[in-house]
């Protein structure tokens, strides 16, 4: 399947992001397409990875629907994309969600199970993370007594910075700041432990809310390997890193040649690009079964005659 890395629809583009090109359907509905483009440090990487799109948008649409029920989300009530476009260009399908046009809620609303990545550097320094005291002695990949949420502000340019539930409560209100921390928890306990019927940790991960006709709905992409660390259950050992199924491969290669994390990334070589390709795949075959949601045969077949494991 060829890569894509960037779009262009004939219809108004709303914005392109890191990696999602979003354009306007109608006054009230978007399109977001998930292109292969992947970012690592905050910064988009010039190497494209095939795959990764539909990998991440078949995934999203698969947890927007097992949590329907938790959350109202922005999956708009028709899902049915643009015929016309379609004919023009098939492979958008699979990369494509009809979505309610929403007002971002400028935060990320983290929820971690397991001490990993920034939160493990956070308890090394301070025993606590996000100003949540933790108890002593956790071992780096441990399970948190219970699953913490630690927010962090969504820059438009730039790192995202944490900061503490009182902090969000300063900055949106109690009453919101209360209502994203349940949402977020109830649906990291429901995902969790769906994850874990598949063999799957999920360490932890990324939400996003928005506001649409009055009503806080969950919008964007969702547990998905951009947004949450995943572990194979079966070789968890805590006590040091984890291999995941998301960029982490991509980071430890960027770090290993040196990059300094500024503008222009290095261009990745073919075997790491085929590494985190088989990566995205197998997470998305382990939290969907066989074949993903929907796949088309084009790629099932393409998939058999390369031998990559599906
Ligand atoms: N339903 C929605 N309505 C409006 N904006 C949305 C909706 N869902 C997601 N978004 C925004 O669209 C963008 C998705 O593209 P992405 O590549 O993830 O961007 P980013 O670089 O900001 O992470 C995000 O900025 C996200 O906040
Ligand atoms: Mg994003």
């Amino acid at each position: 399947m060829r890569a894509i890395t960037r779009t262009a629809l004939p219809l108004p583009l709303h914005s392109r992001g890191k990696v999602r090109d979003t354009y306007r359907l109608s006054d009230h509905e978007l399109l977001m397409v998930a292109t292969d483009r992947i970012s690592a440090f905050d910064v988009v990487l010039p190497t494209p990875i095939p795959e990764k799109g539909r990998v991440l948008n078949q995934l999203s649409l698969s947890w927007f629907r097992k949590t329907a029920d938790l959350v109202r989300n922005h999956l708009a009530p028709d899902p049915a994309l643009p015929g016309a476009l379609l004919r023009e260009q098939p492979d958008l399908e699979q990369r494509s969600m009809r979505v309610l046009t929403a007002q971002p809620i400028l935060f990320e609303c983290v929820v971690r199970g397991y001490i990993s990545g920034s939160g493990w550097k956070d308890y090394q320094l301070t025993g606590s993370i996000a100003g949540e005291r933790l108890p002593g002695g956790l071992r780096e990949s441990d399970r948190l007594p219970d699953p913490i949420f630690t927010p962090a502000t969504k820059a438009i340019s730039g790192h995202d910075e944490n900061i503490s539930p009182a902090e969000l409560a300063n900055r949106t209100g109690q009453e919101l700041a209360q209502q994203l921390e349940q949402l977020s928890l109830s649906l990291y306990r429901f995902a969790a432990e769906r994850a874990l019927e598949s063999g799957l940790i999920l360490a932890d991960t990324k939400f996003e809310f928005g506001f649409h006709a009055g009503e806080v709905i969950l919008i964007d992409e969702l547990l998905t390997p951009d947004s949450s660390r995943f572990w194979d259950a079966a070789h968890y050992r805590p006590g040091g890193p984890q291999p995941s199924f998301d960029k982490q491969y991509v980071r430890d290669y960027l770090e290993q040649v040196g990059w300094n994390k500024q503008a222009p990334a290095p261009a990745l070589p073919d075997e790491v690009v085929d590494g985190t390709s088989r990566r995205y795949l197998e997470a998305l075959r382990r939290l969907t079964g066989p074949a993903g949601p929907r796949e088309p045969r084009g790629v099932r077949s393409e998939r058999l005659r390369r031998h990559v494991p599906s």
